[in-house]
């Protein structure tokens, strides 16, 4: 992936995180989107998510410019949980979840742009089709 277009993702992300309710909003549009969302997080435990989701955007970042096995190297744990197995997150989630969270950042950096949404979804599409890639696959034991 190319190094403008990861920078470019980087520097928003600072902007957003330094938004105290990013992670607020995106959870909203998220569970907002539909009852399927809702019921996988019925029982969570959301100050413990949110830190989690933002430390994971820092993995994506990090799979993705590791290039071709970088899902694979940064990722297996985070495909191991949302799969089959555990969460059973299937793929029309991750598109509601990609839509909260490009809805998110387009009201949260104040720099939003064509180019920085195309960014967040190259960044994040490395991680979806990862993770939606491995949904059945077996526990990697
Ligand atoms: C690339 C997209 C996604 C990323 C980066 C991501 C990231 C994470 C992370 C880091 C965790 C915590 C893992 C752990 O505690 O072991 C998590 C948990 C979870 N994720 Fe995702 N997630 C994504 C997509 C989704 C989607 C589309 C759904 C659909 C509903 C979803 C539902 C959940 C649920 C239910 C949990 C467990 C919450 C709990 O512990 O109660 N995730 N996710």
């Amino acid at each position: 992936m190319n190094e403008k277009l990861l920078q470019t993702f980087e520097e928003s992300l600072q902007r957003c995180t330094e938004v105290p309710h990013f992670l607020d909003l995106f959870y909203a549009k998220f569970l907002g989107s539909s009852p399927k969302v809702r019921e996988k997080f019925a029982k969570t435990d959301f100050a413990r998510q949110k830190q989690a989701l933002r430390a994971s955007f820092d993995t994506l970042l990090a799979a993705a410019k590791d290039g071709d096995g970088g899902p694979e190297k940064h990722l297996a744990r985070l495909a191991e949980r949302h799969g089959s197995r555990q969460l059973g997150v299937g793929a029309e989630l991750y598109d509601l979840w990609l839509d909260s969270l490009l809805a998110t950042v387009k009201e949260c950096d104040p720099e939003f742009s064509a180019s920085v949404e195309t960014a967040w979804e190259d960044v994040m599409t490395v991680g979806i089709r990862y993770l939606c890639s491995r949904f059945n696959s077996a526990t990697g034991a």
